[in-house]
C-alpha cells in the first residue's frame, strides 16, 4: 500500500471477525515493530504475540473486556485473532545511558530520575505505532489499549516485573465496529497544533 493510504486509513478498530491472520503477516507486523528507533539504539522494546484463542481471553478479562462490552462495545480484545502486547525494559536504557560515549567518558550511572524525557515510552509508542500501520499496510486493522485497564497480565501472560507493559495492540480483520466516543471532540484547530517556524 502506498504510505499516505496507510496514514489516511488507519484508524482505532474495535471489532474484528474470526478470519484467521497470516503467520507471515504477523511475522511481517513483528519485524516493522522490532525495526522502530530506540534511543541510543538501546532497543528495549519487547513484545509478546499471543494468538491462543484461551490466552487472548486471558488478556481481554485482564484489560476489563467486560466494561467495554457493558458500554456497548464489541468483545474486541478477545475476538482480535492477535494480540501484541507492547513492553519496554527501562533497564536497558539505563544500562546504554551509563556507557562512555553516553556519559561524556565520566563513571556515572544513568539514573531514572534523572531523565527529563524517559526515552523507553517514546520507544514503546513507536513501535507501537509501527505495528499500526504495517497492520493497516496488510490490509488488516488494530487498536490499542493503554495499560491503566489492565490489572494483572504480568501474571496472565508470565511477564518480568522489570519489565513494563504499555498496552495491548489488538489485530485481525475489520467489522463494522462502534467508534470511540473520544473522537467527538473532533479535531483541534491545525494553527493550535502545528507552529511554522516559531509558537507564535
Ligand atoms: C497511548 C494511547 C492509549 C489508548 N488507549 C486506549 C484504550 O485503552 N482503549 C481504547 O479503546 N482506545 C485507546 N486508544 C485509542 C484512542 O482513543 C484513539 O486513538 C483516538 O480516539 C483517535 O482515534 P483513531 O486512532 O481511530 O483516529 C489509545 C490511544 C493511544 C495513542
Amino acid at each position: 500500500m502506498d504510505f499516505s493510504d496507510v496514514v489516511s486509513a488507519r484508524r482505532m478498530v474495535r471489532n474484528y471477525s474470526d478470519e484467521p491472520v497470516s503467520g507471515d503477516a504477523v511475522e511481517r507486523i513483528v519485524d516493522a515493530a522490532v525495526r522502530a528507533p530506540s534511543a541510543g539504539f538501546s532497543q528495549g522494546q519487547r513484545f509478546v504475540v499471543v494468538t491462543d484463542p484461551e490466552r487472548r481471553r486471558a488478556v481481554a478479562k485482564a484489560g476489563g473486556e467486560e466494561h467495554y462490552v457493558a458500554d456497548g462495545f464489541d468483545p474486541w480484545i478477545s475476538a482480535a485473532p492477535v494480540h501484541i502486547v507492547v513492553c519496554v525494559d527501562k533497564h536497558a536504557y539505563l544500562r546504554r545511558y551509563s556507557e562512555p560515549d553516553k556519559t561524556g567518558g565520566e563513571d556515572r550511572q544513568s539514573l531514572e530520575e534523572d531523565w527529563v524525557v524517559p526515552f523507553w515510552w517514546v520507544d514503546a509508542g513507536a513501535s507501537m505505532m509501527a505495528i499500526l500501520y504495517a497492520a493497516v499496510n496488510e490490509g488488516l486493522a488494530a487498536g490499542f489499549l493503554g495499560l491503566q485497564a489492565f490489572d494483572d497480565l504480568h501474571a496472565v501472560l508470565d511477564i518480568p516485573t522489570e519489565v513494563s507493559i504499555v498496552g495491548v495492540c489488538t489485530i485481525g480483520h475489520p467489522k463494522p465496529d462502534r467508534r470511540s466516543g473520544s473522537l467527538k471532540r473532533g479535531w483541534n484547530d491545525r494553527p493550535e497544533v502545528v507552529k511554522w517556524e516559531r509558537w507564535t
